[in-house]
């Protein structure tokens, strides 16, 4: 069943093999057709073109009866269907009484010393019904949706027991089963120090990699495993150690690195060949260096994933994305979408905040947030970019220049229409 989509005066996005990512310079400009149009059959992309050319099978010599349906979209601009590599949208409730504590002047990391943070989440989570869960994070996630994101990795970590960890986790598999949209899911019991396990921390590593860890591989449940690795939470050698334990069992690993410290994060993700490094609000020349350098080996390099949301909601440092760019690397960015430091389940802010607070061009912050953040969950082929063979995952926008008036006119949607694999999401 072939569908030709036209009536598009601009393309953004579009590339001519399947599967690139942008490092560095070539993150600058995007590349775009304009008069274009996409040429769908079973839910991919086989064929785009406009006015500059075509990549993949040309619409102009194809016969009518080979087209089956036509859909013209009016005039609208199409971009890619965003990427968000990094969420916790399996949450209880939203911690707004931690929010006035800090508003009020206590830091986000004593208000979890004492207790609160993620182990206060924790504790609504574990007494919540999966359903309930579900119910919740589907609701998040047609929200992300409806902001033109398409590809959504969800990480447990809310749970800290075997049996929270893996309810979280039968969430995100319900999810990927009820939604069209790409879903990664990511166990993240190394998340926080349950306080049964306050000053024995080890002891709770041990759980981890021996409970939870092979429950979780058994039932299928995880894409990648996920450590909190900072001050007060996870070491460096807690943190090797889990995910040794986990690439034994076949998992990749993405960690949360460096956001409350220059903690040896990036050092423990490269070392372990992990996919991403994520948070990097703290972030040295030693760490840029090693993450360049970390291109050449043979697992490709780790993809340094900046998460702006969480240094606007909590007030700290931004990841040195210009400073990453310019170092030739594979900038990525993605929400953080929790209830604790980013409330925030927009790319499209997340790109207006790559470009004022990280001073990324607009084409640098779209790249981020669309085909690199496809490369930090190495599903690049798949989604990312519109290009022959990928998944047909894109959204329209009545919005003009696009690229540039998404981060400059902020705080509103400019997505109007979502298609996934071809098929438009209607929001029930
Ligand atoms: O990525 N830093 C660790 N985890 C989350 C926040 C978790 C929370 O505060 O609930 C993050 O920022
Ligand atoms: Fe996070």
């Amino acid at each position: 069943m072939r569908k030709l989509f036209h009536g598009i005066s601009k393309m953004w996005g579009v590339a001519a093999e399947r599967g690139r990512y942008r490092c560095g310079a070539e993150m600058g400009e995007v590349e775009a057709f304009t008069s274009a149009w996409m040429l769908v059959e079973d839910g991919r992309i086989v064929g785009l073109g406009g006015a500059e050319g075509s990549y993949g099978e040309d619409v102009g010599a194809m016969g009518e009866d080979e087209i089956l349906e036509r859909i013209d979209l009016g005039g609208v601009e199409v971009l890619p269907g965003l990427v968000d590599s990094h969420t916790h949208i399996v949450f209880a409730a939203p911690r707004h009484e931690e929010f006035e504590m800090r508003l009020r002047g206590e830091s986000y990391e004593a208000i979890a010393a004492a207790g609160g943070g993620i182990l206060n989440s924790a504790r609504k989570l574990q007494v919540m019904s999966e359903d309930d869960l579900y119910a919740a994070a589907a609701d998040r996630l047609k929200v992300m949706i409806a902001h033109g994101t398409t590809t959504v990795e969800i990480k447990s970590g809310y749970g800290l027991t075997t049996e929270s960890e893996l309810k979280m986790l039968r969430v995100v598999k319900r999810l990927k089963q009820d939604f069209d949209i790409l879903i990664k899911a990511t166990f993240l019991g190394a998340h926080g120090i349950p306080m049964e396990f306050k000053g024995e921390p080890d002891k709770y590593v041990d759980l981890v990699i021996t409970d939870m860890l092979p429950k979780v591989v058994e039932e299928g449940l995880a894409d990648h495993i996920d450590v909190f690795c900072d001050r007060g939470f996870f070491t460096v050698e807690q943190t090797d150690r889990i995910l040794k334990a986990a690439a034994a069992m076949g998992l990749p690993s993405k960690i949360h690195a460096n956001e409350l410290g220059l903690t040896g994060g990036v050092q423990v993700a490269v070392a372990n060949v992990s996919w991403s490094a994520d948070h990097l609000e703290h972030c040295s020349e030693v760490e840029i260096d090693l993450l360049r350098s970390s291109l050449e080996l043979e697992y490709g390099g780790t993809v340094p994933v900046g998460l702006p949301g969480t240094s606007y909601f909590l007030g700290i440092p931004y990841a040195p994305g210009r400073a990453l760019i310019d170092a030739g690397l594979p900038f990525a960015m993605a929400t953080d979408f929790n209830p604790g430091s980013s409330p925030i389940a927009s790319l499209q802010m997340v790109w207006a905040l790559g470009c004022t607070q990280q001073k990324l061009l607009p084409a640098e912050a779209f790249y981020a947030v669309t085909c690199n953040a496809a490369r930090a969950l190495r599903c690049e082929k798949e989604v990312g970019a519109l290009a022959a063979g990928q998944r047909a995952n894109f959204f329209t926008t009545n919005t003009v220049d696009a690229i540039k008036a998404i981060p400059y006119f902020v705080a509103q949607n400019h997505c109007d229409r979502v298609f996934v694999n071809g098929e438009e999401f209607l929001l029930k």
